[in-house]
């Protein structure tokens, strides 16, 4: 196996909205490497239905967008990043656009084109820019042709990063010492060699977590990586308790894979949720009724299902009628329609999914997370926008407005960018191992191990038994995954896996510290939200937690 070291100004890691946005802009200040463990669209953002929220009508305004995110987030929000959140919002929409993505648009009434704005759950206006339902395909898809016009940027598809490049260095005044990024060592899957790839600057954009869980809307990528990696290398970790299950997936009997996403978007035409005997448990609930924050959603149908034992809740949007239905939802017309719905005329079954996680590893508003030269963007990151529960639509929103911040933090401090003599030198990687087939179907069956653990005992509704339960678990989980890797030949599968269990970890162990319940979060030994849980819990590798307010983190490289 040939390994090779590979330099270049800029190590992107992941080819979602956030990889490719910072990847488009640093272009111009030098050579840009991006990895991505599959295919490039193989993505979060590629499944991307609803949209991306932004005030873009004279009828909404700021204040609106910040206090609607301030709300869902349930006090936990870091309220200058949420403004910076919203307030650069129209402007990366309009780059979007320049950049070749067609959003669906629609006639006012003096016949001048607009944005077809839709409208989802928490919102209290229709800002909700999307390309029919399959808005993060049209995102990546432009993304990726302009990005395929860039010289200086190469992407390495199938390529698996494993772990950051970091040294301890002396701080700027020469007193305390911090650790420094340079890069990854990164698996080129199809040949199980492991390349150095080095770089002054490193950018961490790879996705979610869905992938730790049964039921999930996620791909299959979404196996937390980036998150695991940070942790390893002592990056400030927060908010890993706050896991955001979407209300409506499509149920399928017997069915396994990723569940199939029925769109908020389609609350936001107004479909109505029931149960199975027709009784509409969202009136009462909360005034927006369907269109409630999705923690609220999400738990009321988990209580309804409890209540009934029925193994879904019903969607019904069959009075919008066929040729409706089929130019603004196509894919999720046409996908019913395979599974035997049709839904013009009978309603969806439906059952929350695990969809999307609040937390992650720390930024200040320009991506730097606290390790040096290590930025992070999109739903790695915790920006601290999202708080306790993540408004609709926002996170494509944050992966574009961080990654272009961070990108303007890179253009006011080129110094950053040194040439390759200035760099330390790593060793090439030198893990040596065996692979042993029986060994490996045994710890492979860890990962359904895990993910059922994760929805069982750590899902919408916890308790102080089923969280202490999964941490005894997963901690003998863990164990057999960690020495397995320490012994083994690397591959693809083993870097997910580990990274997977890492992650299951961080989040038990938070959802453990929060003794209350907000947001996302909800115990039932504690169902109230209490005045001392107004922190954010953060972890870092080998310390004690830390409870403190996001924008109390100072980040000072
Ligand atoms: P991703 O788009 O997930 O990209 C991560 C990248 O990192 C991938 O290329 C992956 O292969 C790569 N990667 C991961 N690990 C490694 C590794 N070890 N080595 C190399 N590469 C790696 N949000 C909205 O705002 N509006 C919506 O309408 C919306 N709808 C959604 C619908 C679905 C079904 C899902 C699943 C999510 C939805 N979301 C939506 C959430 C949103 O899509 C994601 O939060 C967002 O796309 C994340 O973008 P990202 O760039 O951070 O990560
Ligand atoms: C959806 O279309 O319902 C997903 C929107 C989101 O996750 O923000």
């Amino acid at each position: 196996m040939n390994s090779k070291t590979l330099y270049s100004d800029f190590l992107i890691i992941g080819s979602g909205i956030a990889g490719l946005v910072f990847a488009i802009k640093v272009s111009e200040l030098g050579l840009v490497h991006i990895v991505t463990k599959k295919k490039d669209t193989d993505s979060n953002t590629n499944y991307a239905q609803g949209g991306i929220a932004s005030v873009l009508s004279p009828e909404d305004s700021f204040q609106s967008h910040i206090h609607d995110t301030l709300v869902a987030g349930a006090g936990l929000c870091n309220e200058e990043a949420v403004k910076i959140l919203v307030g650069n919002g129209p402007q990366r929409i309009s780059e979007l656009v320049s950049w070749g993505t067609k959003f669906s648009m629609k006639r006012d009434k003096n016949g001048r084109e607009i944005f077809d704005l839709g409208r989802e759950g928490g919102h209290s206006k229709n800002r909700i820019v999307h390309a029919k339902d399959l808005t993060g395909q049209e995102i990546e898809r432009a993304l990726l042709e302009k990005i395929s016009h860039i010289s200086n940027i190469k992407i390495f598809e199938d390529h698996t990063a494993i772990d950051l490049l970091t040294e301890h260095q002396l701080g700027k005044d020469g007193i305390g010492s911090s650790k420094t990024c340079f890069g990854a060592y990164i698996l080129e899957n199809a040949t199980g060699a492991v390349h150095t790839f080095i770089a002054p600057i490193t950018m961490l954009a790879t996705g979610g977590i869905g992938q730790i869980y049964l039921h999930t809307t996620n791909p299959e990528i979404a196996t937390g990586d980036g998150i695991a990696m940070a942790y390893r290398a002592g990056a400030l970790i927060a908010d890993m308790e706050f896991i955001q299950f979407h209300p409506t997936s499509l149920y399928r009997e017997g069915k396994s894979g990723r569940s199939f996403l029925i769109s908020e978007a389609v609350r936001g035409e107004g479909a109505i949720l029931t149960t199975i005997k027709g009784k509409r448990f969202m009136e009462g609930v909360h005034p927006m009724k369907e269109l409630a924050p999705r923690d609220i959603v999400a738990r009321t149908i988990d209580s309804e299902l409890k209540k009934s034992g029925d193994k879904y809740v019903l969607l019904d949007i069959s009075f919008k009628g066929e040729k409706f239905l089929r130019e603004r939802f196509p894919t999720i017309y046409q996908k019913c329609l395979e599974e035997g719905i049709d839904i013009a005329k009978e309603p969806i079954p439906v059952v929350p999914a695990a969809h999307y996680l609040c937390g992650g590893i720390v930024t200040d508003t320009f991506g730097r997370s606290s390790i040096r030269n290590l930025f992070v963007s999109g739903e790695t990151a915790c920006t601290g926008v999202h708080g306790a529960n993540r408004l609709a639509s926002n996170s494509l929103l944050e992966g574009i407005v961080f990654s272009h911040r961070a990108a303007e933090y890179v253009f006011a401090h080129k110094n950053l960018i040194v040439s390759e003599n200035a760099m330390p030198n790593f060793p090439c990687w030198n893990k040596e191992g065996t692979f042993d087939l029986e060994e490996w179907i045994l710890i492979q069956h860890n990962k359904e191990d895990v993910k059922r653990l994760m929805w069982d005992y750590v899902g919408i509704v916890r308790s102080n038994l089923r969280l202490q339960r999964a941490q005894r678990r997963i901690r003998i989980i863990a164990e057999e995954i960690y020495d397995y890797y320490r012994r083994s030949t690397i591959t693809p599968e083993l870097v997910e896996l580990r990274n997977l269990v890492t992650v299951a970890e961080l989040i038990i162990e938070s959802a453990l510290q929060r003794k209350e319940s907000r947001g996302l979060h909800y115990n039932i030994n504690y169902p109230s939200s209490k005045e001392e849980f107004l922190v954010n819990i953060i972890l870092q590798a080998n310390s004690q937690s830390i409870f403190k307010k996001h924008c109390d983190i100072h980040i000072n490289w």
